[in-house]
């Protein structure tokens, strides 16, 4: 897919971790995700605040901030299940969010993983996968025969990306909690998503768990952009590394964005957030 391009110049800031120095022409760097002056109330407390987001291709963009910062308002704003009071939400170059429903923003390739796994229990675990990609199967089935070689690649390429190839054939129920977060991942990357969104994806999960769910995360870093709302700081550590973005939500707007380093060094976020 061609991508969408954006110049940075346009809209602010240079890209994520990217220091002038390290690369002295870098040229115009894609944006995959924007969203302005977004503005969401509920019973006339602000959710969300006017806020401004900028998610660059190919990103790994961790968000934290304390519980009703407006995470995973934002999160309902860009996958079309809460309608904001005004602001512009924008996938790639210029596909405007705020026209569509949630289904096209799905089909648009916006994926979006809730904290609660949403599997289909009775069904072992390949055909979950497979249950995934029904739309565009019986899109493909109308343009080539040979489909189910592709289906069963694509299946099989998900189960070793998400480590569930031991419990291919075990029903989707019997899995441990990490094992079906990491199968709703895959459904999701059965749709080929442009950008993944996971809300608080390690939350109720064991240590083991964790680590297994960060390593799926990372190795996904050259399929699609994500955005990753957490809690687990050991767990944003390692993701954002030392020169990812990550971005500090607090009272529905973006107070903070820089290295983990830098956050945790300014005072206004120690103040609402980490210092508590
Ligand atoms: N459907 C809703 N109706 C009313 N208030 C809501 C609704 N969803 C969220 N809120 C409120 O919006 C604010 C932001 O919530 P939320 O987006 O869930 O925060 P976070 O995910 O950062 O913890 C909170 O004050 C919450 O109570
Ligand atoms: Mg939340």
């Amino acid at each position: 897919m061609k991508p969408d391009l954006i110049e940075t110049s346009a809209i602010g800031a240079g890209a994520p971790g990217v220091d002038a120095k390290d690369t002295p022409n870098p040229g115009p760097q894609s944006t995959i995700l924007y969203l302005e002056g977004v503005t969401v109330t509920f019973d006339g407390i602000k959710a969300l605040n006017n806020i401004n987001l900028l998610i660059y291709e190919g990103e790994l963009r961790c968000v934290i901030g304390p519980n009703g910062a407006g995470k995973t308002t934002m999160m309902d704003v860009i996958t079309g299940k809460t309608k904001p009071d005004s602001g512009r939400v924008i996938l790639g170059k210029d596909l405007d969010l705020l026209r569509l429903d949630e289904p096209r923003i799905a089909s648009s390739g916006v994926g979006r993983k809730f904290q609660k796994p949403t599997v289909f229990e009775r069904h072992p675990v390949w055909e979950n996968l497979e249950l995934a990609m029904t739309t565009e199967r019986k899109w493909y089935r109308c343009l080539h025969s040979k489909l189910t070689s592709e289906t069963r690649d694509r299946i099989e390429q998900t189960l070793h990306l998400t480590g569930l190839m031991p419990v291919a054939f075990r029903a989707a129920g019997q899995l441990s909690h990490g094992e079906k977060q990491r199968l709703e991942i895959g459904m999701l990357l059965m749709q080929r998503p442009r950008v993944l969104l996971l809300d608080e994806p390690a939350a109720g999960m064991s240590d083991r768990e964790t680590e297994q769910l960060a390593e799926l995360v990372e190795s996904l870093r050259s399929t699609c952009s994500m955005v990753v709302v957490e809690h687990d700081m050991d767990f944003v550590a390692r993701l954002a590394g030392e020169r990812g973005r990550v971005t500090v939500m607090a009272e529905g707007s973006v107070l903070m964005e820089g290295t983990l380093e830098q956050i945790k060094k300014d005072e206004t976020v120690i103040a609402s957030y980490l210092g508590r």
